[in-house]
């Protein structure tokens, strides 16, 4: 299987790229990441823990990473996932209890111990420890595969500012080390993710699969959907970040292209915008595999048949 770490600070989609990933037999979790962003550090790292024990992988390590972004006040979105991150299950507290080891030095320690080009990073928040990896052991960079993230939009624009998303509004500083480190990047970006929609429908077929899993991810995107629904008038709300697993499983229901990505980070308008040079205008060096498009009813038909494994 495909070797993954998942940096991540959950969130209910979050949550669902967590679920996709452990019911995968084509992927191996080395462990799990959490950084601080939608809610605190201390909240994401107690959520990654719980995902993992209602998947009845309470073997799999998380470790507690940034509990700020490099250059910034952390912006968290409890407006979106609620105070918990996880609102929609009860929070409680997973029996195994977090690595003491810190994210940075996990991911850096695991670099060095696989073989070269073996890892992909799943990043699924603000990019943080993945910048703090980059800069403090440069020679790990060439020893990463690939690192699949979410974040950005283009032609679809922003979501927490008319041209940011949000994992890159929190840190566009990590975000600029990580489009910047040489290493091979594929990018979903809001454009990708706004066309993944939790209908009704879709909710209700992943819930009959009765299995505790589902069930806590149906409970957890009725909660998400409402704020989205009501904020894009669709059936359903975006389900970001499981697209970055998915992507791994099955590349073929994604198309985009290979070009550059370039980070704002000074302009107080479009701080933290994704500039994409998809029609290669500015002969600047292709950095980064930017999807587009998305098969959405492949998708769940991957994501429910999946988690209904677990
Ligand atoms: C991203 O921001 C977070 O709120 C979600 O978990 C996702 O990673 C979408 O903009
Ligand atoms: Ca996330």
């Amino acid at each position: 299987p495909r070797k993954i770490i998942i940096d991540t600070d959950p969130g209910q989609d979050d949550a669902a790229a967590i679920m996709l990933a452990l019911a995968s037999p084509e992927l191996e979790v080395l462990g799990i990441t959490a950084v601080a962003g939608n809610v605190p550090l201390a909240l994401t790292a107690r959520n990654a823990r719980m995902i993992t024990e209602i998947c009845g992988r309470g073997d799999i390590p998380v470790y507690a990473g940034a509990d700020r972004p490099l250059a910034r006040e952390l912006v968290t979105a409890e407006h979106v996932h609620g105070k918990t991150g996880l609102d929609g299950v009860d929070p409680f507290e997973a029996e195994r209890p977090l690595e003491p080891e810190h994210a940075v030095d996990f991911i850096t320690r695991t670099l060095r111990q696989q073989p070269e080009g073996e890892v992909t990073l799943c990043a699924l928040g603000p990019l943080t420890n993945i910048a703090m990896v980059l800069e403090r052991a440069p020679d790990v960079a060439a020893r990463i595969k690939e690192i699949v993230l979410m974040g950005g939009g283009f032609f679809e624009g922003g979501n927490i500012t008319p041209s940011a998303e949000f994992n890159i509004f929190v840190d566009p500083e990590a975000a600029k080390q990580v489009f910047g480190a040489g290493v091979a990047v594929t990018m979903m970006p809001l454009d990708v993710t706004h066309k993944v929609l939790t209908t009704r429908v879709r909710v209700e077929r992943l819930r009959a699969n009765g299995n505790r899993p589902s069930l806590a991810m149906a409970d957890m995107l009725e909660f998400f959907e409402r704020f989205d629904e009501e904020k894009y008038g669709t059936d359903g709300g975006p389900l970001h970040d499981p697209t970055v697993i998915a992507w791994l499983l099955d590349p073929e229901m994604f198309s985009g292209r290979q070009c550059n990505v370039e980070i704002e980070t000074g302009s107080e308008l479009t701080l933290g915008a994704t500039v994409v040079d998809w029609w290669k205008v500015t002969g600047r060096a292709e950095n980064a595999f930017v999807v587009r498009d998305v098969d959405a009813d492949r998708f769940f038909d991957l994501f429910i048949e999946r988690v209904g494994r677990l």
